[in-house]
C-alpha cells in the first residue's frame, strides 16, 4: 500500500464520521449476529435432543474459532469506538464546542441513552458468556453421539425467577440500543432521504421488537419447563 493511502486511511479511522461508520456496519454485523443465535435458540422449543445436536454441530467444526474470534473482534472494536466517541463528544461539550447533542430536540429516550444501554448489554454478555458456554457442562447421548447437554444448563439455569427477571429486563434494554442503533447506522453511512428514513426506523423498531421478544419469548418457555 503506497504511504498516501496509507495516510489516508489514518485519517479516516481517526475522524469522527470514520469510526461512525465502523460502529454503524460492526453493529450492523453484531444485528446479523442477533438473528442467527436466535434462529438456533428456537431449537430449545423444538426440545432437548434438537438443540443439543445443533450446538455439538456447530461447536465442532474447527471454523467456529475464527468466526468466534471474528465476532469478538467486531465486538471490542464496536465498544471502543463507543467509548471513544462517547468520551470525545463529552470532552468537546466541556470545551464549549457545539457537538452532536444527544438531548434536546430530536432526541429520544433510546438515543439519548445509547451509551447505558450498551453498557447493560456489555454486563449481560459476560454473564451470559458465564452461565452458559463456560457453565455447567452436562453430557448426554443424541443418535449413539456423547454431547454436552446444553440444555440441561439452559433449562436450569432460568429455574430461577430472578435470572428470569433478569433476562426480560435486558432484553428490553437491549431493544432499544438496537432499535436506535439499527436506524442510525444507516444515518451514519449517509444514507439518509425524507422519503425512506422513515421505512429503516420502522424496521429498526420492528428489528429490535422481534429480537427482544424473540429472546424473551424463549427464556419464559425456559422457565415453565421447570
Ligand atoms: C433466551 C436468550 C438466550 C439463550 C437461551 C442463549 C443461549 C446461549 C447458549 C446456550 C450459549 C452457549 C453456546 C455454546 O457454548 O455452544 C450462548 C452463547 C452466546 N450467546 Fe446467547 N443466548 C441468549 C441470548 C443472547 C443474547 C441476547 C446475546 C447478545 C446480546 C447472546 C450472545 C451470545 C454470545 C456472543 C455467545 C457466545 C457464542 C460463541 O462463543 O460461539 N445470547 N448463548
Amino acid at each position: 500500500m503506497s504511504q498516501a493511502a496509507t495516510k489516508s486511511l489514518r485519517v479516516y479511522f481517526s475522524s469522527s464520521i470514520g469510526k461512525k461508520q465502523i460502529m454503524a456496519v460492526t453493529g450492523l454485523a453484531l444485528c446479523g449476529f442477533l438473528v442467527s443465535h436466535l434462529l438456533g435458540n428456537l431449537l430449545i422449543l423444538v426440545g432437548a435432543d434438537a438443540f443439543n445436536f445443533y450446538a455439538y454441530k456447530l461447536t465442532s467444526n474447527n471454523l467456529i474459532y475464527v468466526a468466534e474470534a471474528g465476532l469478538a473482534f467486531i465486538f471490542l472494536l464496536h465498544l471502543f469506538l463507543a467509548l471513544n466517541l462517547t468520551l470525545q463528544n463529552k470532552m468537546a461539550r466541556q470545551d464549549g464546542y457545539y457537538m452532536k447533542k444527544r438531548t434536546g430536540r430530536g432526541a429520544t429516550l433510546a438515543s439519548s441513552t445509547m451509551p447505558y444501554t450498551g453498557f447493560v448489554i456489555l454486563v449481560f454478555l459476560i454473564l451470559h458468556l458465564i452461565q452458559f458456554k463456560f457453565g455447567p457442562v452436562y453430557s448426554t447421548v443424541v443418535d449413539g453421539v456423547e454431547m454436552r447437554d446444553l440444555y440441561r444448563t439452559v433449562i436450569e439455569y432460568f429455574a430461577a425467577p430472578l435470572n428470569l427477571t433478569w433476562y426480560i429486563f435486558a432484553m428490553t434494554v437491549m431493544a432499544f440500543h438496537v432499535g436506535h442503533g439499527f436506524s442510525s447506522t444507516f444515518q451514519s453511512l449517509g444514507f439518509n432521504h425524507p422519503k425512506y428514513t422513515p421505512t429503516i426506523k420502522k424496521l429498526g423498531l420492528a428489528y429490535s421488537l422481534v429480537v427482544a421478544l424473540g429472546f424473551a419469548g424463549i427464556s419464559l418457555f425456559c422457565f415453565f419447563q421447570n
